[in-house]
């Protein structure tokens, strides 16, 4: 897959080939901070973690600094998110600047363990050749795991579990990873992209990282764009375009859109009006949704938004990792429903179960897992309402999700 960039900006991240070390180092990469200290420049970068949650990422590396005790850090390219292949791609043709972000978060929290964590054959093979064509390291055991690719696989929780021998499953929190994570210790989980980043701005500084974006949203980001326009891919672009702007550089789109997937299946549906919303974190969140791992996908005229939350409700309850009941019962209920509503013998009560279950079902279970599809129950119904009334029928169906039953998670997408 080839990446492109949005026209005006000098592309960090995105290349027209993959780049071997020596392309690499002629980048400077593997080459030394210009700056003093590195967490005080990714604050003053404002950079955002790209796993999904955009949470600050020199909060998470002062924590692990902090830490006492020997420390581990895991760059996550697992990207079980259907929709996304930015870290793929950044996998496939940058190995080594990840390897070297890595590097730099191991030399900077205190760790004497970088672990890759993936799940995609090429990626492997990619990280694999970097590692040897890089040599020893010295300092760091730097390792790659290998895991099944799924959803939950991806969580922080679940990255740690495996890494220490358990399956690829989400655990409660607390503790933090940041506190116990792999084999008990304090571990640093980021994503491939953020280390990216880091990176880049380790050697280019703050100021020049904030030349493109907003405040909240500082500098570019790699997305993925895909559905109902003319060249689907991986775009590097500034935080700050509007959807509309971002598929005119996949070539337009290809019919009148009827809604956007956000932030991948985790961020539900949004409706065409979206076409003018800027892509910054506290613009999709204001819209409603998420921006998460910057995946968005057009829906073309001709597709059925309930048809189309039907299909994901159903892959959210077999995706679920079975383990905590509200997430078994949450991603059932919001699939029969949704499924109810499709097939047009939908009751008033399906639909005020779906409203209620958008509000209560968040934050609930060890993972952010249930969030996502409770989501979807919460932006179909407040987006699509004119879809709802033409599905419906006078048949009543009961609740069965307790609204207060389960765990609830602290959030971390
Ligand atoms: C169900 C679920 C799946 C996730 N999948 C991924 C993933 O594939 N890749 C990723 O980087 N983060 C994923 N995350 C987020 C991670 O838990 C973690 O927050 C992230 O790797 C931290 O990196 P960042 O701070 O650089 O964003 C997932 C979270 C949840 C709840």
């Amino acid at each position: 897959m080839t990446a492109r960039h949005a026209p005006g900006i000098e592309p960090r991240l995105v290349t027209d080939r993959p780049l071997d070390l020596a392309a690499e180092q002629e980048r400077g990469t593997y080459g030394p901070a210009t700056c003093a200290d590195v967490i005080a420049e990714l604050e003053a970068a404002g950079l955002r973690g790209r796993g999904g949650a955009g949470f600050p990422a020199h909060i998470k590396w002062r924590g692990v600094a902090e830490a006492a005790g020997p420390r581990v850090v895991v760059a996550n390219g697992e990207e079980g998110e259907p929709s996304s292949h930015k870290d793929r791609w950044l996998l496939t043709h940058r190995p080594h600047l990840v390897l070297d972000g890595l590097l730099l978060a191991a030399r900077t929290v205190g760790a004497d363990r970088a672990v890759v964590y993936l799940s995609h054959v090429e990626t492997e093979t990619a990280v694999r050749a970097a590692i040897a064509e890089l040599g020893p390291v010295t300092g760091v055991r730097l390792d790659v795991h290998v895991v099944e690719p799924t959803y939950v696989a991806g969580d922080e929780t679940a990255v740690c579990r495996s890494i220490s021998g358990g399956p690829a499953l989400p655990t409660a929190r607390p503790p933090r990873v940041g506190e116990k994570g792999v084999d008990g210790l304090p571990t640093l989980v980021s994503n491939v992209e953020t280390l990216a980043h880091a990176a880049w701005i380790s050697r280019h500084g703050a100021a020049g990282y904030r030349a493109h974006g907003s405040t909240e949203s500082p500098g570019t980001t790699l997305v993925t764009l895909s559905g109902a326009c003319a060249r689907p891919g991986v775009y590097e672009v500034p935080y700050g375009l509007t959807v509309a702007q971002l598929f005119e550089l996949a070539g337009g789109f290809t019919s009148a859109p009827a809604g956007f997937l956000m932030g991948g299946w985790f961020g539900g549906l949004l409706g065409p009006v979206h076409a003018e919303t800027c892509c910054t974190y506290e613009d999709v969140r204001g819209a409603g949704s998420g921006l998460g791992c910057a995946a968005i996908t057009a829906l073309g005229s001709h597709e059925d938004p309930i048809a189309v939350a039907a299909g994901i409700s159903a892959w959210y309850a077999a995706e679920s990792a079975q383990q905590c009941g509200v997430c078994v019962k949450g991603t059932a209920s919001i699939r029969d429903a949704f499924a109810s509503l499709d097939a047009g013998t939908a009751s008033a009560t399906d639909r005020d179960n779906l409203a209620r279950w958008g509000q209560t079902l968040r934050g609930r279970g060890a993972c952010a897992f249930l969030d996502g599809a409770a989501t979807w129950a919460r932006t179909v119904l407040a987006e699509f309402p004119q879809h709802l009334d033409q599905n419906d029928s006078t048949d009543q169906n009961d609740s069965t999700v307790s609204d207060t039953e389960g765990e609830r998670h602290e959030g971390n997408r």
